[in-house]
């Protein structure tokens, strides 16, 4: 074959990549935006007497925005996958049983989420799970999801869930985090790099991190054990269990690590000190790439549904996460703001440990 003959066939495979990509993306955005109405549909969340509870400040969503705020992210993703900065992801939706299963699954299950909202029931799994092992503030059903981060159910179920509350949308909202990291990344070797997706939960970002980067060795982490064995069967990867706060990692060890949707998951005292054990692991020159929430501030459009998150959706540290300067977080744990990106719901930063200054190394 000439050379010419293989460069167009390189193209020809790039734009079947680019267009799989495109369609794998319409397919998701569909499948999940209708498990989602539907689930709406069967519980009626704003009906109920929690609509009471939910006292909001902001003007209303602005539909407009929304609208192309999430059309954005798929947007930016597509852009991506056409840069080569990723390949294709393969979260689009898998054979047809297996998406029956998951949608029938998640909508069987959306009942017990939408009473124990009603209930105002959000320690119901407090006493499932061992004291010794896992710190008070985890042990709380967070999005009032039935067995909280405890079970195999629920790391089964949770992507379910997560697309279907974002549209379908949420692949390409991680991977504002992997944009970051790639571009980083760029040029370099990866052999020999190492990254920790910390908080992995059921594996999707692992997943992506894995075909991002094949060479590179990337594992995953989780406080629950249930969640890290799921997200080492669906990324492929090695996974531990662990609590973030003391990271079983030497100091100055990993080149990257990621964390996805943590953050506002976490009481606010933990903020500052977790920060600073993911800035003690990482080499000087290694990068955070982090993602999660936008903030108010980011999206004034938006500033309603962000408000009413929380309400709806149990998470008790949302509210001061929504009011955090994470890079003024990140900066007093010595981590440096080299990059941020955002879309539809979620921001992106990517933060370095700087390298030791000339006059500061030793001789
Ligand atoms: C909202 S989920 C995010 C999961 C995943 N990163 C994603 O992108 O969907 C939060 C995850 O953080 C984990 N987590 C919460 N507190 C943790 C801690 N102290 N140490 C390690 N993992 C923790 C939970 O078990 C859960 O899997």
């Amino acid at each position: 074959m000439s050379g010419k003959d293989r460069r167009a066939g390189r193209k020809a495979a790039f734009r079947g990549d680019v267009a799989a990509q495109a369609a794998g993306a319409l397919a998701k955005a569909l499948w999940w935006s209708g498990a989602g109405a539907a689930a709406k549909a069967i519980t009626r969340p704003t009906r109920g007497e929690q609509v009471g509870r939910f006292q909001p400040k902001a003007p209303p969503t602005s539909r407009e925005r929304l609208r192309r705020a999430y059309l954005e992210a798929f947007a930016k993703d597509a852009r991506d996958v056409a840069a080569g900065l990723y390949p294709p992801s393969d979260d689009r939706p898998g054979d047809v049983g297996e998406l029956l299963r998951q949608a029938g699954d998640f909508l069987n299950d959306a009942r017990e989420v939408d009473a124990r909202r009603r209930r105002g029931d959000v320690v119901e799994v407090r006493d499932q799970a061992p004291s010794d092992a896992y710190p008070v503030y985890y042990r709380q059903n967070f999005h009032f999801q039935s067995g909280g981060w405890f079970t195999e159910a629920s790391a089964r179920r949770y992507e379910a869930q997560v697309e279907a509350l974002f549209s379908g949308a949420a692949g390409a909202m991680r991977r504002r985090a992997l944009s970051l990291l790639a571009q980083a990344w760029r040029g370099r070797d990866h052999r020999g790099l190492t990254v920790v997706d910390l908080a992995c939960g059921a594996g999707g970002f692992l997943r992506d991190l894995r075909s991002a980067f094949p060479r590179a060795q990337a594992f995953g982490l989780d406080l629950s054990a249930a969640y890290a064995s799921r997200a080492g069967r669906e990324a492929g990867a090695a996974t531990v269990q662990a609590n973030i706060e003391r990271l079983p990692f030497a100091d100055d060890s990993l080149d990257a690590a990621t964390c996805v949707y943590l953050f506002h998951e976490l009481p606010p005292r933990l903020r500052e000190p977790v920060a600073a054990e993911i800035a003690r692991v990482l080499r000087p020159g290694g990068v955070l790439a982090f993602a999660d929430s936008v903030q108010p501030a980011d999206e004034p459009e938006l500033a309603r549904m962000l408000e009413a998150f929380p309400a709806f959706f149990h998470e008790p540290y949302y509210g001061s996460y929504a009011e955090t300067d994470l890079p003024a977080l990140f900066g007093r744990a010595g981590l440096t703001l080299k990059g941020q990106d955002k879309a539809f719901l979620t921001k992106a930063l990517l933060l370095e440990k700087p390298l030791p200054s000339p006059s500061s190394r030793t001789v």
